[in-house]
């Protein structure tokens, strides 16, 4: 198994065709999530990531898509039950959903929409060598780096998948210089350095995608997926 990080761009329409398609691919309890939103873009992400993955763990594992059933965990992460050594996760903001499988070890994934924000937050959601980092950085690198910071974070908690039970300033995820002179961001916690990858890069001028596995190589950059071409898998 490879780990791919595949992405989405979520149109503000979808067509009608594809749509009872893709709503009748997802579970029952994805379906009447989807009808209870208020609008229709949040039940857009909330099915599209379900198609995504049922698409994806499709061509893992040769089960068919609509065959594969979930479970969660206590803190909310979900995992297949048809075959528990395919891991994956998901994650949706602003026109973007994501996600990471291929891996028999925890993955994690966030995308966030990128907004004007009161970087004095950075102080309640990040340990203080984070805060340091991002301190130095020249003011106009400071949104995008607060972005990658908050993304790396929200992607190793979601790889380890206790949500926000595990404290955010209970691990800190930093460049961290390796042979030649290459960056790799590192997580550093309770002073030892895991060996999780990340991988952390903007999807677009509005978006930025962060991913985390716990032991595998990251691709080096993610896979564009349309909507024709999950129209044409579930046909
Ligand atoms: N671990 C991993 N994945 C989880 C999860 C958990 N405990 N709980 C849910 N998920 C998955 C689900 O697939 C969910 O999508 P679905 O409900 O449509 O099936 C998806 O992750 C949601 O991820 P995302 O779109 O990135 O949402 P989020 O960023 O709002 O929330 C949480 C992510 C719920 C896992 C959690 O980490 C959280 O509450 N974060 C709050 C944000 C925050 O304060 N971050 C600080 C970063 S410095
Ligand atoms: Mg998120």
């Amino acid at each position: 198994m490879m780990i791919t990080i595949q992405v989405l761009q979520v149109p503000s329409v979808i067509p009608e065709v594809y749509w009872d398609l893709f709503l009748s691919s997802v579970s029952e309890e994805r379906r009447a999530q989807a009808s209870r939103f208020i609008h229709q873009v949040d039940a857009y992400r909330s099915v599209m990531g379900e198609v995504l993955t049922r698409v994806k763990l499709s061509k893992l594992t040769g089960i068919r898509p609509e065959e594969f059933s979930f479970t969660r965990n206590k803190y909310g992460k979900p995992a297949l039950i048809n075959d528990a050594n395919v891991q994956f996760n998901v994650s949706h903001s602003g026109d973007w959903v994501a996600l990471i499988a291929g891996s028999e070890d925890e993955l994690g994934v966030d995308v966030e929409k990128i907004a004007p924000i009161d970087l004095q937050i950075a102080e309640r959601f990040f340990s203080s060598s984070e805060c340091q980092f991002l301190a130095g950085k020249p003011e106009e690198m400071q949104q995008e780096t607060f972005y990658r910071l908050w993304t790396l974070k929200e992607s190793y908690i979601k790889a380890v998948g206790m949500g926000l039970s595990m404290p955010l300033n209970s691990f800190a995820i930093l460049p961290h210089v390796q042979q030649q002179g290459e960056h790799n961001w590192k997580c550093n916690q309770a002073g030892r350095i895991l060996s999780h990858r990340f991988y952390s890069h903007p999807l677009d001028e509005q978006h930025m995608l962060a991913a985390c596995a716990a032991r595998g190589e990251l691709p080096t950059r993610p896979e564009i997926v349309t909507l024709e071409s999950l129209y044409a898998e579930l046909i």
